[in-house]
C-alpha cells in the first residue's frame, strides 16, 4: 500500500541560539504521538539541533535571520524533517560533509555537526547555493511499535 502523509508542521522563527531548545521541543512534540523509542527521540533532537545551529552560526553569522523547520510523518512510519535558512550557503557541500571539516576552528567548532545528523539519519540530503541558503533533509523511518 502506499505510504500517506498523516502529520506534519512548518515553523518559522528567528535565527537566536535560545531557539534551539524550541525547535528541538518542536520536534519532540512532533514526535512524541507516533511513540518513538528513547534512542530515536534522542537522535532526531540531537540532529535538529545541529541543523539549526548551523543555520545560527553559520547561514547567519550570528545576524538577523529565519529558519524554517518542517517536519512531515507517514503511514509506514517515516519522518521527513526539514530545516532551512536562507544565509550564506555552502561553496561545496561534499567537502563540508567530510567529518572535521569546518570554516569555523577557532571558535569551538569541531566540522562533526553534518557527520552527526548523518549518523542518526536514514538519509541526509543537503541542498545549498552560495548567496541564497541551504536546505538539509533527514528522514528516518521509526521502528515498529508492536
Ligand atoms: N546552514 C549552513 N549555512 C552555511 N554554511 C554551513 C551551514 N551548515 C554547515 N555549513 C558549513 O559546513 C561546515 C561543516 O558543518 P558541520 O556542522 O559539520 O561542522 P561545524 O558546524 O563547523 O562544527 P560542529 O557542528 O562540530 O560544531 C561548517 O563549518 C560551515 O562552513
Ligand atoms: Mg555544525
Amino acid at each position: 500500500m502506499k505510504k500517506q502523509q498523516i502529520n506534519h508542521v512548518t515553523c518559522r522563527f528567528a535565527s537566536k541560539s535560545q531557539n534551539e531548545a524550541l525547535a528541538r521541543s518542536i520536534i519532540t512534540g512532533f514526535l512524541l504521538p507516533l511513540d518513538p523509542d528513547a534512542e530515536e527521540l534522542a537522535d532526531m533532537r540531537c540532529a535538529v539541533s545541529e541543523a539549526v545551529t548551523n543555520c545560527i552560526v553559520h547561514a547567519y553569522r550570528n545576524g538577523d535571520g529565519i529558519i524554517t523547520l518542517g517536519a512531515k510523518a507517514y503511514s509506514d512510519r517515516s519522518v521527513k524533517i526539514v530545516i532551512s535558512d536562507n544565509g550564506c550557503g555552502i561553496a561545496d557541500v561534499e567537502q563540508a560533509r567530510k567529518p572535521l571539516f569546518t570554516t569555523l576552528p577557532g571558535e569551538d567548532r569541531c566540522g562533526m555537526g553534518f557527520s552527526i545528523m548523518e549518523s542518526f539519519s536514514d538519509k541526509l540530503t543537503v541542498i545549498s547555493h552560495v548567496g541564497r541558503g541551504t536546505k538539509v533533509t533527514l528522514t528516518r523511518r521509526l521502528n515498529d511499535r508492536t
